[in-house]
C-alpha cells in the first residue's frame, strides 16, 4: 500500500534512524522529513539515503501552522510520525520558553493542521494516523529502593541474565504523569494535547513513551556521546551528583523498529511504553565507556578513570527511570534485537570512527554553549 508520511524531527538523533528505516524498508511510501534544523538537526545524519526517490527533506518549523497545513495538502499526507522537539533536560532548565514553544505549541500546530486537512477529505479519519513520540520522563522519577540491585521481574534481549533492577516499581502505561523538568513538563503537555485530539475530534492518534536511547548520531550534549568524545580527548567527565542516578537504556535502532511496529500495528488511542529492561547507574555506565574507549584506542583498559569529575547535581535530577514494556512485547510482539554490551560496543566504535561528524557538530555555537554551561557549575 502506498502512503505519504511526514516524519518531523527527521534530521535529529532518533528521527534520522526512523527516516532511514522507513525509506529503506518501504520503497512504495513517500517519506517527507520535516525539520527546522536547529542545533540538534543535521542532514549529515542522512547522507546515505538523501538521494532515494521516496525521500524528501523540507526545512520547516513545526510551529509554522500555515506551512505545515499546505505541506500536508500538497502531499496528500495520511500519516504523521512526530518526533520534532527540544530534547535536552539541561537546556530546558536554562530556557523553558523554547521548550514550551516547540514541544507544546509545535505539537498543537501539527495536530490542528492534520485535523483541518483530514476533516476536509471525503473519507475523513479513515486510513490516517497521528503518531506522537514521547518519553518516559513524563512519569516523573522512581525511587532507588534497591541501591545494590535485585534480579528484575522481567527479562528481554536488551539486558543480560545477570542484569539488575534498582527498585520494585516500573513505569507502566496507566501511571499518573508527574513530570519534574521543564523538558518533561512540556512533553507531558504535548501528550495531553494528542489524547485530547482523539477524545474531542476522533483523530486516530497513538502515543509512545520510550526510555533513554543511545547509538550513532546522538548530539554530544547527552551523556553517552559527550563522554565518549571526552574520554577520547582526555577531557574531564562531569558526573552530576554522586553518579547514582539510574537510566534505562535502549539502542536507538530498536526504538526505530518499535516505532515501525506500532505505526503499522498499534491500536488507535493506545499508549505503549518502549524499553528493554536495561537499567544502569550512571557511574557504572561511565566505567563501561572508559574501559571500552580505552580498549578500542589501544590504551590500557581503565587508565582514564581519573577523568571522572564529580560536579554539582542537575537541579531536580530524577533519580531512576525504568520502563515496563510488557504491553508492547505481549500485544505487538516487539522485542529489542541487541543486548546492551553489543549495542555499546557498536556505539563507541561508531563515534571513534566518525570523528569528522563529531568535529562538525561540536564546532561554533555548540562549544560556546558547552563552555558557558560548565563555567557555571
Ligand atoms: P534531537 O534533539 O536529537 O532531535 C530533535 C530534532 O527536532 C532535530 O532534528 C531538530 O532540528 C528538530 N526540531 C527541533 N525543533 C523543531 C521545530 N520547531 N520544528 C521542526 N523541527 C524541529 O532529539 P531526539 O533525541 O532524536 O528525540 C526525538 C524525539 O524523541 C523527541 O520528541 C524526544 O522527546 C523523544 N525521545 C527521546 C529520547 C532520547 O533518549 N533521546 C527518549 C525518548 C523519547
Ligand atoms: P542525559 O543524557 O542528559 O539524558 P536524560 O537527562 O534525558 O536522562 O543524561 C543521562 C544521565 O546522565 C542523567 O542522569 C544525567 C547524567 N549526566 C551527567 O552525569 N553528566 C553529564 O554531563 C550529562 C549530560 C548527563
Amino acid at each position: 500500500m502506498k502512503r505519504n508520511i511526514i516524519i518531523t524531527g527527521g534530521a535529529g538523533f532518533i528521527g534520522s534512524h526512523v527516516v532511514r528505516l522507513f525509506v529503506n524498508k518501504y520503497p512504495e511510501y513517500n517519506i517527507i522529513n520535516l525539520d527546522k534544523l536547529t542545533y540538534a538537526g543535521n542532514l549529515a545524519n542522512l547522507k546515505d539515503i538523501e538521494d532515494k526517490p521516496n525521500y524528501k527533506f523540507v526545512k520547516m518549523d513545526i510551529c509554522d501552522f500555515e506551512g505545515v497545513l499546505k505541506l500536508m495538502q500538497d502531499n496528500h499526507v495520511d500519516g504523521i510520525i512526530h518526533l520534532a522537539a527540544e530534547s535536552h533536560v539541561d537546556r530546558s532548565i536554562k530556557d523553558p520558553f523554547t521548550f514550551a514553544q516547540t514541544n507544546v505549541m509545535g505539537t498543537l500546530s501539527m495536530l490542528q493542521a492534520a485535523k483541518l486537512y483530514w476533516e476536509s477529505l471525503p473519507e475523513k479519519w479513515e486510513g490516517k494516523r497521528f503518531y506522537h513520540i514521547s518519553t518516559d520522563e513524563v512519569y516523573g522519577a522512581l525511587e532507588l529502593t534497591h541501591p545494590e540491585g535485585v534480579k528484575p521481574p522481567f527479562s528481554t534481549k536488551a539486558s543480560s541474565d545477570q542484569h539488575l533492577a534498582y527498585g520494585e516499581k516500573f513505569f507502566t502505561e496507566d501511571l499518573k504523569y508527574q513530570p519534574h523538568s521543564p523538558y518533561s513538563a512540556a512533553k507531558a503537555s504535548s501528550d495531553h494535547f494528542v489524547r485530547a485530539f482523539h477524545d474531542t475530534y476522533g483523530m486516530p492518534t497513538i502515543v509512545t513513551n520510550c526510555s533513554n536511547n543511545y547509538g550513532p548520531y546522538q548530539f554530544p550534549e547527552k551523556l553517552i556521546p559527550l563522554f565518549i568524545n571526552n574520554i577520547r580527548h582526555r577531557k574531564p567527565l562531569p558526573v552530576y551528583g554522586k553518579g547514582e542516578n539510574v537510566r534505562d537504556w535502549l539502542y536507538v535502532v530498536d526504538h526505530a523498529r518499535a516505532i515501525d511496529t506500532i505505526f503499522h500495528q498499534g491500536k488507535v488511542a493506545e499508549t505503549y511504553n518502549i524499553g528493554g529492561f536495561n537499567e544502569w547507574k550512571n557511574i557504572d555506565i561511565i566505567h563501561v565507556l572508559i574501559n571500552t574507549v580505552d580498549r578500542l584506542l589501544g590504551r590500557k583498559e581503565g587508565e582514564d578513570m581519573d577523568l571522572i569529575t564529580y560536579v554539582t547535581d542537575r537541579a531536580g535530577h530524577d533519580m531512576r527511570y525504568a520502563i515496563d514494556s510488557t504491553k508492547l512485547q505481549r500485544e505487538l510482539g516487539w522485542e529489542p534485537s541487541l543486548q546492551f554490551e553489543e549495542g555499546i560496543e557498536l556505539t563507541v566504535k561508531w563515534y571513534l570512527d566518525n570523528q569528522e561528524w563529531m568535529d562538525n557538530v561540536t564546532s561554533g555555537d555548540y562549544m560556546k554553549y558547552y563552555e558557558d554551561m560548565y563555567a557555571n557549575r
